[in-house]
């Protein structure tokens, strides 16, 4: 769906969206509104019961004698209930929802009675909302909604706010995308190809593909080992965005990218085809990496993913190998299903090694445990910074993805091996802090690390889905790029309080 901003009426769309605000005992309308329009809309309102209720009822009312096109008039419910820029998201997204219903293909938003940053919020939530994979749909839907025009105030400034929101939105729907293709179109080829198409042409904006003969010399025996039982070769794939000042200090987005998870030897016995969200982690990465791009955002950033497809074979990586990871420390294979941190440890390594980041973060669909504990309502957070944590926590309040910290330090001691530096082990208790506590062992002192563990939350769908919500349509959420974008944009403030 496409939004267009004037501060004039389309007289050709197909319908009016008339936003009603209760004022007092009365009504606020858009001022696009005649008397007389405002007049029967009151009349209506005075006899509607249907309307009263919370933000985003609404009331159809199809074309009387004369009139251009029918109305849907939709209630923005009692000013609090518009309080915050997630609030006003969601109206948009019950906005896109009520007009789907009607089969619509072109809309007019009245909403000039708001704030241009409110209707750019509410456009965004409704193209959010909008989003579907249809792509090998040899019969795609009929009739879906293809352009809202809003109507505001100042189109100027309103255009400018969306803008800013939409080039987000392209990064998510980007992640949603790439998550949401099957394994057998999606392999580490294909997937680092698909990110040098996306993310050409961009000023500021490198990207580098490490193959396999690159990751030999560079020493990466994790994401090598992972991906040694597929067909396909694993990659790493290196971005560099550089907005803000030459020597300041990057800050390091790093994604598991297993464009999908058999378990290798110790073979998934349920839920596999649920793996081909296994990237997702990688996925938010890269959505990131094209909105921070997109809007010029004047910090740099870098970004490593590491992609292997983790498979059953003759040549696939056995329990019980002993590894080396680029960091020189070994490590012993307990259980092949536990490759996202194989791959995460040279990757987290690299960035670290190749960029000295201020502050390192990544992003995975690493343990079930994080999606068991969560229910998909938080993603996993795991840090050592506690102020790193709490911007974390606000980022994820203001864009509506939430995460919740978990321990990592306690659980150093299951990591301990006869024969390796380190054993990957599972565990079968705690499993998320595990996890955590072994990327941990990867991480340099004194570099600020987050770990957001996002296997609850890569789609909505599926066995490990964490469910429809308002701007999360079916399939792929895009969970982190919002987040991430965020985090970064509001400053990354790390040391002191
Ligand atoms: N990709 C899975 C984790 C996962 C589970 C992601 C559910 C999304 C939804 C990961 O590689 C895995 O298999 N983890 C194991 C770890 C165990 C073998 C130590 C798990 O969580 O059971
Ligand atoms: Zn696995
Ligand atoms: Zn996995």
């Amino acid at each position: 769906m496409d939004v267009k901003i004037h501060n004039e009426v389309n007289k050709s769309a197909d319908i009016d969206v008339v936003l009603v605000q209760t004022q007092g005992n009365g009504y606020k309308f858009p001022n696009t509104l005649d008397g007389e329009q405002k007049t029967r809309l009151s009349a209506i309102l005075g006899r509607e019961t249907t309307l009263s209720g919370h933000a985003g009822s609404n009331l159809y009312l199809p074309a009387e004698n004369g009139e251009e096109r029918p109305l849907l008039l939709v209630s923005t419910g009692d000013a609090q209930d518009l309080g915050s820029d997630i609030d006003k998201e969601h109206l948009g997204a019950a906005i896109y929802d009520a007009l789907a219903s009607k089969k619509v293909r072109t809309a007019n938003l009245h909403a000039d009675h708001f704030s241009n940053r409110d209707v750019a919020l509410m456009a965004n939530g409704a193209r959010l909302q909008s989003y579907s994979f249809d792509k090998y749909k040899t019969q795609p839907q009929q009739g879906r909604l293809s352009t809202l025009f809003a109507t505001v105030r100042g189109e100027k400034a309103a255009c400018k706010e969306y803008e800013q929101m939409s080039a987000v939105t392209d990064g998510v729907f980007w992640a949603r995308d790439l998550v949401n293709e099957p394994g057998n179109k999606l392999y580490p080829e294909s997937y680092a190809d698909d990110i040098c198409h996306h993310l050409s042409g961009f000023d500021g904006l490198t990207v580098n593909v490490k193959d396999v003969d690159a990751l030999m010399e560079m020493g990466a025996g994790g994401i090598l080992a992972v991906g040694q039982g597929s067909v396909r070769p694993p990659r790493m794939v290196v971005m560099q965005w550089q907005g803000g000042e030459p020597d300041e200090p990057p800050v390091a987005l790093v994604g598991k990218g297993i464009t999908f998870d058999s378990g290798g030897l110790n073979i998934k016995t349920s839920g596999m085809q649920e793996m081909t969200m296994d990237m997702g982690g990688s996925a938010s990465v890269a959505g990131a990496m094209m909105a921070l791009a997109k809007n010029r955002v004047p910090h740099n950033v870098v970004a490593v993913i590491g992609m292997a497809e983790n498979m059953p074979d003759a040549g696939a990586y056995r329990p019980g190998d002993i590894i080396n990871s680029m960091s020189g420390k070994s490590v012993r294979i307990v259980n092949t299903d536990a490759e996202g941190r194989l791959v995460l440890m040279d990757s987290l390594w690299h960035a670290q090694k190749e960029f000295n980041p201020s502050t390192v973060i990544d992003y995975a669909t690493l343990t079930g445990a994080s999606a068991s504990i969560f229910g998909g309502k938080y993603g996993a957070l795991f840090s050592n910074n506690e102020n790193l944590s709490r911007q974390f926590s606000k980022a994820g309040k203001q864009v509506g993805e939430n995460v919740w910290e978990l321990p990592w330090a306690d659980f150093k001691g299951s990591l301990k091996d006869q024969g390796a530096d380190l054993a990957h082990k599972g565990g079968a208790r705690a499993g998320s802090s595990v996890a955590a506590a072994f990327l941990n062992q990867f991480i340099e002192a004194g570099r600020n690390w987050a770990h957001i563990d996002m296997a609850g939350m890569a789609k909505t769908d599926g066995m490990w889905g964490c469910g429809l919500g308002p701007c999360y349509p079916a399939g792929a959420t895009g969970y982190g790029v919002r987040q991430a974008v965020r985090v970064i944009e509001n400053g990354l403030k790390v040391n002191g309080p």
